[in-house]
Parts: C-alpha cells; structure tokens; sequence
C-alpha cells in the first residue's frame, strides 16, 4: 500500500547533463515494491533521455506507461516531436517502454534503434502498428548519426533481458546503460554527487537484477571499459556523473569476488533436513563416498538452523549441490524449498544438482527436489536415492556409492550410463 503522499511541486522540468543532453524521466518516490519481488525503501525513477545534435533529436529509453504525461511534458520542453529521428530503445521492459507506442504516434519520422533480440518483443509491444515504423537492428559499433552527435551502440545481452544494450554518445563521451549500474532508489537531486547516500541501493539492485547474468555484465564491462566516460546515464536512480568509473570497478568488484576461488578441487555441498536422523545419516554417508575422490572438496550442512540466505553465496561458487529432505506429508520439508527458492538470484546453469531422503510412506521428495533442480537448468546425472525409515547398513553403503557417483560426474571420470530402455 502506497502510504507516501507526494509533495505538490511545478510541472516537471527537464534536467541538463550537458549541452544537448536531457533527461527527461520521471520520478516513482511511492513505489515499495518492484517486478514483485523488489523491495524500493523509497520508490524508484524511470529515466530517459533526450540527445540534441544538428540533424536531429534522439529519445533513449522512455517510462512507465503511468508516467508518459510527465515524459511528454518534459520532452516538449527540449524538442518538437518533427525533430526526433531516432528512438533509441535499450531495453523493452514495461518500465521503460511504457510511452513507446504514444511518442511514434506523435513522432512517427523516428527511426527506432533497437538489438535484434528485441525485434519480437518490440512487434509485440506495438501490435498492428508495428509495420509502420522503420526499425534499424543495431549490433556492437554500429551508429545512429545526428549530425554532430554521434550515438553508438553496444550489444551487451542479458543487462537484464535477452535484448538489453548500451548506448555510447561519442562526443560527449556519455554511456546509457538502462538497467546496468542502475537502481531503484528515488531523488528529484538526480546526479550522484547531489542524492542521498544510495550505496545500499546500488548494490542491492546489483544482486538481485543482475547477479544472476553475472557472466554476462562480465562481458557488458569488458566492452565498457575501454570507452572514454565523463558519465554513466542509467535507467533508474542516480546519473553517474562524479566518477563514473569507480562505478565499473565496483561492479567488477561485486563480479569477481564471487567469481575467484581459493579451491582448486570441484566443490560439492551436502545440504540436509532430518525429522528422525535417517536423512542425517545418509548425508553423511552421501559425504563419505563423495569425498573418497581427492579432486572433490564435500562441505555438509544442516538446514535445521532455518536460515538458507548465508548460503546462497556458497552456491554461486560450488560446482555442485545435494538437497537430502525427508518426505512429510507428501512434500520436502519447507527449508528446502526456501532453499531452493532463493536460487533465482544466482546463476545455476550446468551445475550438477541431486537428492536424497528417508520416508515413511510416500515418498515423494526427492523426485519433487530433482524436478526443481532441472527446472533451475542444473544437470541430475544420478538418480536419487530414497530409504524407508532408518537406513540398514547396505542402504548407507548405497548412499556411499551415490556420493562416489556424484564426485565422479563433477571431476568426469564417472562410468558412461548404460540406459535401461525396459525401464523408460
Ligand atoms: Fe528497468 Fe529490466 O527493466
């Protein structure tokens, strides 16, 4: 519930980064909760931006379809709608395409910039009207002139979504960036070196937008860096106009202390819920057999404590992860299912992923586990083991054999499978 009540203020005003160069967003200071699943502890903004050269006028990025009164008015104040020749989109999330169809109605000269990834997404947002508009696919190096103003783009896939790129305004040497090194975090003072103290923001929005792509922003800087920059222009929060680059190094900071790896050796998690023991004791039997493999380093941890957020950095880094849950009530247990929940903000691509459990009756759990786990795109080389009651002593030797099993697909040197096609 939004309980801010906003301070009553003069029309909104257009801002100058430098000659030319306007933003012309909107502010959000209402908003708490963004996608769902973002907390905003003071709203968020939506900014665009307009880029004045000789031959014409370029719109980056517009805003949420709620807020177009404030876009237009702005823009009208730094440019007539015959004078924009390029609609530059860098990303075709709701959040900043909310104005796209209404500016090519008012402004349909506008050649619209966009990767090709976005071609789809782009017919889909402008329905019927999308045939005519003239849309230029852009890739890494290719330009949009504006007489003496040059924008040049960047492909930078996966800064949040497939189609995601940057835009480079070569004379005056400013990044648009949309999502990257953005955040949510609201202040009408809008360049960094005015707002408030949005460090927590940053780096908050960092983890959870883009910290699952993190090879991907990797990439993103590494084409980044090279560039002469006087100013980073997201797509929300502050202009990054006070040393910008301190901005790129810190993202590479955030990348790469998660990326670095004090362990030579595959590392394998064992984590493990247990009503009665029997799930315990197979964890630690899984544990034995896995690291019976030199290369293999096995860390076990019990879930009981309730708390699943320390470990998620720890999965980030682990080669593989093993979930043992009891079956109650036909389900796991709810810590692995939070567990498993708080995977989304990490990249779990290609790891190797398995589950094991006691039941009494059913049994269901482990199946349910490694259905997730393939869901989150990790790899379940070896069937699960599921054990009535407490195990015997073959049963654990058989959880033994599961871990040896695990531990030989992480370093690959497990046996090719011999599939059973009776049992398919
Ligand atoms: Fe700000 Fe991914 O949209």
């Amino acid at each position: 519930m939004n309980t801010v009540q906003p301070i009553p203020r003069p029309g909104p005003v257009p801002v100058e980064l430098a000659p030319g160069v306007h933003w012309v967003g909107a502010l959000d200071p209402g908003l708490r909760v963004f996608d769902v699943i973002l907390r905003t502890a003071n709203g968020t903004s939506y900014n665009s931006y307009a880029v004045r050269g000789s031959g014409g006028v370029a719109v980056i990025d517009t805003v949420k379809a709620e807020f177009s009164d404030a876009f237009f008015a702005q823009l009208e104040q730094v440019a007539r709608y015959d004078e924009i020749t390029a609609l530059v989109l860098n990303h075709l999330e709701p959040d900043h395409t909310g104005a796209v169809a209404e500016l090519l109605r008012r402004a349909p000269q506008a050649r619209i910039h966009v990767a090709p990834r976005g071609l789809d997404m782009l017919r889909a947002l402008l329905k019927d009207d999308f045939a005519d508009y003239q849309v230029v696919k852009v890739r890494t190096g290719d330009t949009a002139d504006l007489g003496d103003r040059t924008l040049r783009f960047l492909t930078t896939p996966y800064v949040h979504w497939p189609e995601t790129q940057c835009t480079y305004l070569e004379e005056q040497e400013i990044l648009f960036t949309c999502d990257l090194m953005g955040c949510h975090f609201c202040d009408e003072r809008l360049f960094n070196d005015a707002v408030g103290d949005f460090r927590f923001s940053f780096e908050y929005y960092f983890d959870h937008i883009m910290r699952p792509f993190r090879r991907h922003v990797s990439e993103a800087l590494d084409l980044i860096e090279p560039l002469a920059i006087s100013a980073i222009a997201p797509a929300h929060g502050p202009v990054l106009r006070s040393h910008p680059r301190e901005y790129i190094t810190h993202y590479r900071r955030l990348l790469t202390k998660r990326l670095a790896s004090e362990v030579a050796q595959k590392t394998l998690l064992i984590f493990y819920v247990s009503a009665y023991g029997a799930t315990s004791q197979m964890a630690a039997a899984v544990a034995e057999g896995a690291s019976e493999n030199p290369d293999v380093r096995v860390s076990l941890f019990d879930l009981a404590v309730g708390e699943v957020a320390p470990f998620v950095d720890l999965i980030e880094e682990a080669d593989g992860i093993v979930l043992g849950t009891p079956t109650i009530n036909g389900d796991a247990v709810k810590t692995v299912w939070d567990l498993l929940a708080s995977l989304v903000d990490i990249e779990t691509k290609g790891k190797l992923g398995g589950a094991f459990g006691s039941y009494g009756w059913t049994g269901e759990a482990v199946a349910m586990v490694e259905s997730r786990l393939q869901g989150l795109k990790m790899r379940v080389p070896v069937k699960g083991i599921r054990i009535k009651l407490h195990p015997t002593l073959p049963e654990l030797e058989d959880c033994r054999d599961y871990g040896r099993q695990l531990s030989a697909h992480l370093t690959g040197t497990a046996e090719p499978r011999e599939i059973d096609f009776a049992s398919l």
